[in-house]
């Protein structure tokens, strides 16, 4: 059985002393049991220092939004795997599609990060999904799999072992307009084939595939069921410490 995985993404939202009260009134919620699920949020670089303060000794990891993939150099306003791991960062989400669409990021930069993370000892969360212009057009396979392969590409099956796949399909994210559960569970059983056909079973039976997209309390449970899907990738029902201690609770 795969451990769920519920991971908070807070984007650029709260500053440091929001961002620490928000995560202690997650302890307090989420705190008690919260079960054999693992817990992640992921606040802005500047909220990191707070944030971990607030998570120390709670079992609540503590994770970025976005790292780059050289661990020191001349690269204005970027941030190396090995600062934000001397934060307490112990997660890092790779790839969302917010970086991929304004910020231009390449499969091929996805890859890069996915191993500097690895070499760093970080537990990547590596975003992929389809726009809705993609889907319209019967892409999802071609672009959804083909992510997929371009960012772990080079890796050994125990590299593979440490990273969780997030399925975002790009029209559910922010828009209140979630996959249905069957939809979600169709792309996440198409990634676990192919996982399976490229990786071997093991890859395929470990890797925590979630689900993000306008998760809520009121969908979580129902999504998270699906026999593909690990845990979810929450952004706004994430920045408010009830809605996501209920999600954590349908992940239970
Ligand atoms: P929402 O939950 O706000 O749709 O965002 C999903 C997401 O992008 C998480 O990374």
């Amino acid at each position: 059985m795969r451990r769920p995985l519920v991971a908070g993404n807070w984007k650029m939202y709260k500053n440091a002393q929001q961002a620490g009260e928000l995560a202690r009134a997650i302890v307090a919620q989420v705190g008690q049991g919260r079960g054999a699920v693992d817990v992640v949020v992921c606040p802005p670089f500047t909220s990191l220092q707070a944030v971990g303060e607030a998570l120390a000794g709670t079992g609540i990891a503590l994770g970025a939004q976005n790292m780059h993939w050289e661990n020191e150099g001349a690269f204005t306003g970027e941030v190396s795997p090995e600062m934000i791991l001397t934060t307490g960062c112990t997660y890092v989400i790779l790839g969302h599609s917010e970086r991929r669409q304004y910020f231009a990021e390449t499969d091929e930069q996805v890859n890069r990060k996915l191993k500097a993370a690895l070499r760093a000892g970080l537990a990547p969360i590596v975003c992929v999904g389809e726009t809705l212009e993609q889907r319209e057009a019967g892409r999802i396979e071609d672009v959804v799999l083909g992510q997929v392969q371009a960012a772990l590409q080079g890796l050994s099956e125990a590299e593979l072992l440490k990273i969780a796949l997030a399925y975002e399909p790009v029209w559910a994210i922010g828009t209140g307009r979630t996959a249905t559960p069957a939809q979600a569970e169709e792309v996440h059983s198409l990634i676990r084939s192919c996982l399976r056909q490229h990786y071997g079973a093991g890859v395929a039976d470990a890797l925590r595939l979630q689900y993000g997209g306008s998760v809520k309390p009121e969908n979580a449970a129902e999504l998270f069921a699906q026999q593909n899907i690990d845990g979810g990738l929450i952004g706004g029902a994430a920045l408010k410490a009830d809605s996501f201690a209920a999600i954590v609770k349908a992940a239970c």
